[in-house]
């Protein structure tokens, strides 16, 4: 009989739900869900209103893991750290403005104050990740994206679409909002509130594994560099092997709810941080084996030195503000993004023609060329928010040159929305470039225009006329 015990229990721990029979390592952490491991489908279906072609579907197996119920608090952040970077201030409110590199030294210096083994190896901006330690880690994107699904297959965890009474986002836009603009009684849910801040973790309903906030309230830093996923099956992935971009999923207070489906993947550079990005902290159930390499830094770019050209699309004019403001503090040369066909001139219809446009990922045709991309080394890319993210023109625009080694220097004229995902959609574009600190500008952005344009020039290195 004790025999027949044994082999039972041996049988369990070997197969016992993991990929390869790894042994449990931790207790669950206080405030941590288990997630057991599984197999799943990662990226969005061809037929997913607002997917990007980057959410290939593909087949994944996780291992199981813990998972923080919550986003990580900026009462946590201050306890280990001693210091609060966030834009918006209340303890139980979401930690944001920190980098990736922020959050992993975080992980680290929380771990060491529990006694845990630190997960990370941090030099400068190398960054590699011992799986055997079993300290506090960032998630990896698909340990984020099979806790969201929590089973689903949805755009969201909920069936039907988020409303603001679910979700902390850019409630006036609705998922699917941008085909119905005209005719909300189509939409799923209604228009809701747009709150404008951070709230305190875990003010909305769970998902089935009891985590809150997966969507929405602040995106959330994974361990994993951008990359394209490919179609192979995968068990336990880490993401790109190279590169310092990071991805963030989930979506923000600012976000419009398609920027915040399961499939949806947003990056920054891993040295910036946003008020509408946090962290949630992750930590193995099972001992991973190996360490993941760090990524090197971007080589090559500058820091908005040498030559510069003023790029912009302008609609209603409010951008076209701007680059002459920064052209008149500068002195560098203006070149206007323009298109064969332009867009109406009428606002209802420019609505209509540019979440068209956007949907469809079109590449509108443009008029003017830039003769000698060459002898700029830094762009200053100015355009419209529409839609939450860039005008397709800009699309246009990135695809026709070559930008390595060159920096792209955003700035953006917005209605409230600042700069949405357009700095994603540019990050994905010209994946080579280095990109600047950007500007993001209310409308035309009034008497204090000179003064915020002269502040960002800057911050980023380039010297007045
Ligand atoms: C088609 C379209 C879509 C827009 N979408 C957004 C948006 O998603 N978020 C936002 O904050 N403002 C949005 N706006 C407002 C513009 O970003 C804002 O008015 C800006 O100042 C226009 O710049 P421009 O005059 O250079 O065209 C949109 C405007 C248009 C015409």
């Amino acid at each position: 009989m004790k025999r027949i015990i044994a082999f039972l229990l041996s049988a369990i721990m070997v197969f016992g739900g993991t990929a390869c029979g790894q042994r449990d390592t931790t207790d669950k952490p206080e405030n941590f869900v288990l997630v057991k491991g599984g197999t799943f489908l990662m990226g969005s279906p061809e037929d997913e209103a607002w997917r990007s072609d980057d959410e290939t579907q593909h087949t994944v197996t996780v291992s199981d893991f813990y998972m923080s119920r919550y986003e990580l608090t900026q009462a946590e952040y201050e306890k280990v750290t001693g210091n609060n970077p966030s834009s918006f201030s209340g303890a139980d409110l979401p930690v944001e403005n920190i980098s990736w590199l922020e959050a992993v030294a975080y992980c680290n210096a929380r771990s060491e104050q529990e006694g845990l083994t630190a997960v990370y190896t941090i030099d400068g901006e190398n960054v590699s990740w011992n799986r055997s330690a079993d300290g506090y880690r960032l998630p990896t994107e698909a340990e984020w994206e099979y806790a969201c699904r929590a089973g689903t297959t949805t755009p969201f965890y909920m069936e039907v679409s988020p409303s603001a009474d679910e979700a902390n986002y850019y409630g006036h836009y609705p998922y699917m909002i941008e085909e119905n603009y005209f005719s909300q009684g189509d939409l799923e849910v209604q228009p809701g509130e747009y709150r404008q801040t951070t709230v305190s973790v875990g003010s909305f309903e769970a998902n089935p594994l009891g985590l809150y906030d997966m969507h929405g309230n602040v995106g959330e830093w994974t361990w994993d560099a951008y990359g394209a996923y490919g179609t192979e099956e995968q068990t336990d992935p880490t993401g790109s092997a190279t590169g310092t971009r990071r991805v963030y999923r989930g979506g923000g207070w600012n976000d419009f709810a398609k920027n915040m489906r399961s499939a949806y993947r947003a990056m920054m550079d891993q040295d910036k941080g946003s008020a509408s990005i946090g962290i949630r902290l992750a930590r193995n159930a099972v001992a991973g084996s190996g360490s993941v390499a760090g990524s090197s830094a971007q080589t090559g770019g500058n820091t908005g030195a040498g030559n510069v050209l003023i790029a912009y699309f302008s609609w209603g004019g409010n951008t076209q503000g701007v680059a002459q403001e920064i052209q008149s503090q500068t002195g560098a040369d203006l070149f206007e993004i323009t298109l064969v066909e332009p867009y109406s001139s009428d606002y209802n219809t420019v609505l209509d023609e540019a979440q068209r446009d956007q949907n469809e990922q079109a590449r509108p045709e443009l008029s003017e060329h830039v003769e000698n991309m060459d002898q700029y080394d830094t762009i200053l890319l100015g355009y419209p928010n529409w839609w939450a993210s860039i005008p397709t023109p800009i699309a246009s625009f990135l695809e026709e040159y070559d930008f390595s080694g060159k920096t792209i220097i955003p700035f953006c004229s917005h209605g409230g929305g600042r700069f949405g995902q357009s700095l994603t959609a540019i990050a994905k574009l010209a994946p080579d470039a280095t990109m600047g600190e950007g500007l993001s500008i209310h409308y035309s952005g009034g008497s204090t225009l000179g003064d915020d344009v002269a502040a960002w020039l800057e911050n980023n290195g380039i010297t007045a006329d």
